[in-house]
Parts: C-alpha cells; sequence; structure tokens
C-alpha cells in the first residue's frame, strides 16, 4: 500500500513523531547515520536500547556529548563503522522497532563526506531482515547535493519493489516543496511478515 501526505512540520519533526507513535519503554532502535547525534538522541529518550551507526568519529564524539549531557548514554550502542555493516553489529535474534536513515552530508561538517546509493541500498536491505512485525524505517532524502538525486532515485526503486502485502509505504512532503527539497520515505512493516 502507498500513501501521499504532506506536513507543514519539518520533516525530522515529521519523521520523530511518526515513529513516536510506534515506540515504547521496551523498544530497540538504531540509528543509521548518527551525524550529531539529534536522531539519535530522539530514539535514546523514546527506546530502552539504541544502536547508531556513523563512519565519522567526530559523530560519535558529538553524539555521545549530547547523550551524556541528557543522561542517556548508557541507553546506547555508538558504533564507529559503516551501516552497511549493521548485521555484524546485531545480535542475531534481536528484532529492531524503528531504524532511522537521515542521509547526506553531517551538518557544519565535510560536505564531501556523504551517504552513497550502494551502501544506502544494502543498509536498508539489511534493515528487512531486523525489522520487527510493525516495526518502522524512515528514510529522509536530500536530493539537493550532488549524488542525492540519483540516491533518492535508488530508494525510491528500492521501495517499489518491496512487497506491499508485508510493507505499506508512506511519502511525506513538505508543504513548500521544490525540486531540491527533502523528502520522507515512511516504510512500515505489517504485523505479519514472513522473512
Ligand atoms: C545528514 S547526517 C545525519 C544527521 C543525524 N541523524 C543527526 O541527527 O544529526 C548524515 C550522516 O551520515 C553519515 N554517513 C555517511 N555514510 C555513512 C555510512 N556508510 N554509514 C554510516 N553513516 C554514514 C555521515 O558521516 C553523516 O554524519
Amino acid at each position: 500500500m502507498l500513501s501521499t501526505r504532506f506536513t507543514q512540520h519539518s520533516l525530522v519533526t515529521e519523521a520523530h513523531k511518526t515513529i513516536q507513535g510506534t515506540l515504547s519503554a521496551t523498544s530497540i532502535t538504531l540509528d543509521a547515520t548518527m551525524g550529531n547525534g539529534h536522531d539519535t538522541l530522539f530514539l535514546a529518550r523514546h527506546s530502552a536500547k539504541v544502536y547508531a551507526f556513523d563512519i565519522q568519529q567526530s559523530a560519535l564524539d558529538t553524539t555521545y556529548q549530547q547523550l551524556k549531557d541528557h543522561h542517556l548514554a548508557d541507553k546506547v550502542k555508538l558504533i564507529h563503522d559503516s551501516h552497511a555493516h549493521m548485521r555484524q553489529h546485531i545480535p542475531a535474534n534481536e528484532q529492531i522497532n524503528v531504524i532511522v536513515f537521515n542521509l547526506g552530508y553531517l551538518p557544519r561538517g565535510n560536505t564531501e563526506i556523504i551517504t552513497q546509493t550502494k551502501s544506502t541500498l544494502s543498509a536498508l536491505n539489511q534493515s528487512l531482515k531486523i525489522l520487527s512485525p510493525s516495526g518502522i524505517i524512515s528514510i529522509l532524502c536530500y536530493p539537493g547535493h550532488i549524488g542525492g538525486q540519483e540516491e533518492m532515485i535508488a530508494v525510491i526503486d528500492w521501495y517499489e519493489q518491496l512487497d506491499n502485502h508485508q510493507f505499506a509505504i508512506t511519502i511525506i512532503h513538505s508543504m513548500q516543496e521544490t525540486a531540491q527539497s527533502p523528502r520522507l520515505f515512511i516504510i512500515k512493516a505489517l504485523a505479519q511478515r514472513y522473512i
């Protein structure tokens, strides 16, 4: 099933609002692109355990400081590795309730270090294997930077191939959208899944 809606909020806020509805105090979550730690902090506030990935040590340092300031560091496993290796870091029997991708580059960081289509697709495919029934994958794409449009098209091709008996897709646009504006895609696993 595919649906579309518009929001007046920023797409980060909209992603958090959408995700929050499925989280509980026992949820296990994963931030595939830790960056400055805003999504990791949000997940730590609303779940029991978070796995957070980034390839830049500076992202781990900033995120750790944010978590420490909010007394949430104990809940989070910070992983200095590509999300393309995520399954190596998750115990085989563990299922993840929410997985967040905020693609592109680190704001105020090196704009040349950006997510790459190949590793993004690998991580998305692995996410399907570890996602719990009724779990959510949130993907925020930025077509406005070099490589971002290609990556977003690959993400769209990827979700269009998902079995619509197993996943519901929602595309969320901002009200003031232009061709360069970010797009948010929410992939929700239905309650009964056959992996
Ligand atoms: C838009 S930023 C993420 C913003 C972040 N979620 C926040 O709340 O601040 C994208 C991040 O993805 C990271 N990244 C790029 N390629 C990656 C990869 N293969 N695996 C994990 N992180 C990656 C970048 O280093 C950057 O920090």
